[in-house]
């Protein structure tokens, strides 16, 4: 066990302390003791008795305090000096105690090579956070972005909804040296974590996780999991399992069920409006996208595509909507394939064929 320079100066300032409160109650004590209460003598000196006309020499009333017997009260307060001054130093000391904490804390020493208190509270606090991270993750994040953090296909051939977050483009060992790079990855992750990342159905969307978006967590929490995804080493990764283990979930990721697929129109609104209308008397928001309120009736357009539907393709207008580059080369159609899913291909093909009849 590494004995902690906290704990050795918080007992030599405990102790200080309880020494410097004993030390003037006793000193109180004494004092008690050296100067008790007294009566007050001489009053009766006052009371002079006289006769009628006669002549008194009238004495001076005086006091006379009795000599105590000891202890002998010169003789405390000669000693009071040394003892306030040994009070001082001590509550100097104190002071002097906090002080030095704050100077080596910086540094290294024999205890903390790796520069200091300070930087072993760091790097404490982070491997705390770190832990934590994991806790969460475990519960909230391992469905979707997996058990190793890697997304993709897990050990059981499922195909998990997430990205993978324990990549080498968010980890500070490989960032570190690039401080612009490393911020940029810290506030892509806590801003997607606090956000989420909406993807229109009916593909998975990143959930929003701040309590500013009506989530669970707070910036705290969201830190402890950033902390996570920077700092996190394999080993922690390869824990988490066992951390789902023990808090009673199945290693195996449940992936969520898909959003509901939305119908036709909806796809269409979500994904192809930012580009074509779908009204006869508004043009498209794009110039080069056609409007497309009576495609049922007039498509196909391109020369392409209209042999491709000639030659008996009854996939023509999905392929068209899957990936248009490769039908027509060259032109400004992105491919929607990827995003949409097959059921969202199908969906929005099956809903373009009824316009304008
Ligand atoms: C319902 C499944 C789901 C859950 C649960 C989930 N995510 Fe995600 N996450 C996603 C999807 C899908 C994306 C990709 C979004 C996109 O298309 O850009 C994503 C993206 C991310 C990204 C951005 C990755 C990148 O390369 O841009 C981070 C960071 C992230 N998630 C962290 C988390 C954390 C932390 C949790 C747990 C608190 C979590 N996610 C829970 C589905 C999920
Ligand atoms: C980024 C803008 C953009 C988006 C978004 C977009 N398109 Fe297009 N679309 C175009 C352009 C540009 C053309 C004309 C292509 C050409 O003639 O080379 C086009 C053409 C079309 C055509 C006519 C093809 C023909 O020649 O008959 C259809 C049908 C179509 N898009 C469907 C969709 C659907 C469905 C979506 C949504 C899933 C969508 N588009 C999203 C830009 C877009």
């Amino acid at each position: 066990m590494t004995i902690d320079t906290n704990v050795v100066l918080a007992i030599l300032s405990i102790v200080m302390f309880g020494g410097l409160v004993g030390y003037f109650l006793f000193l109180m004590r004494h004092q008690e003791a050296a100067e008790p209460e007294r009566e007050v003598y001489g009053v009766e000196l006052l009371e002079q008795h006289y006769e009628p006309g006669a002549t008194v020499e009238q004495p001076t009333p005086y006091f006379v305090a009795p000599i105590p017997a000891s202890p002998d009260p010169l003789e405390i307060s000669a000693n009071l000096d040394k003892k306030i001054l040994l009070g001082g130093l001590m509550l100097f000391a104190l002071f002097g105690m906090t002080g030095l904490y704050f100077v080596i804390q910086g540094f290294a020493s024999p205890l903390y090579p790796d520069g200091g208190i300070r930087a072993a509270a760091v790097e404490h606090q982070l491997r705390l956070d770190v832990r934590r991270g994991k806790a969460l993750y475990a519960s909230l994040c391992y469905d979707c972005h997996g058990r190793d953090g890697r997304a993709g296909t897990n050990p059981e051939g499922q195909v998990l909804p997430g990205l993978p977050l324990n990549k080498d483009a968010f980890k500070y060992e490989v960032l570190k040296d690039d401080p612009s790079a490393l911020d940029t990855a810290r506030r892509l992750i806590v801003t997607t974590i606090q956000r989420g990342r909406k993807r229109a159905e009916p593909a998975y969307s990143m959930p929003a996780w701040h309590r500013a978006e009506g989530g669970p967590l707070s910036d705290w929490q969201i830190k402890q999991l950033t902390d996570l995804i920077m700092y996190g080493s394999e080993e922690d990764w390869a824990d988490m399992p066992h951390v789902r283990e023990e808090h009673a979930q199945p290693v195996a990721e449940q992936i969520p069920p898909p959003p509901a697929v939305p119908s036709g129109d909806v796809v269409a609104a979500n994904t192809c409006a930012v580009c074509h209308s779908f009204q006869q008397d508004r043009p498209s928001t794009n110039a080069l996208a056609p409007n497309l309120w009576n495609y049922g009736a007039v498509g196909p357009i391109n020369a392409e595509l209209k042999a491709l539907k000639d030659s008996g393709d009854a996939d023509w207008l999905a392929k068209w909507v899957s990936n248009a580059p490769e039908v027509k080369p060259g032109t400004a159609m992105p491919a929607y394939g990827g995003q949409l899913g097959e059921d969202g291909v199908r969906l929005v093909v099956e809903y373009l064929l009824t316009l304008g009849k």
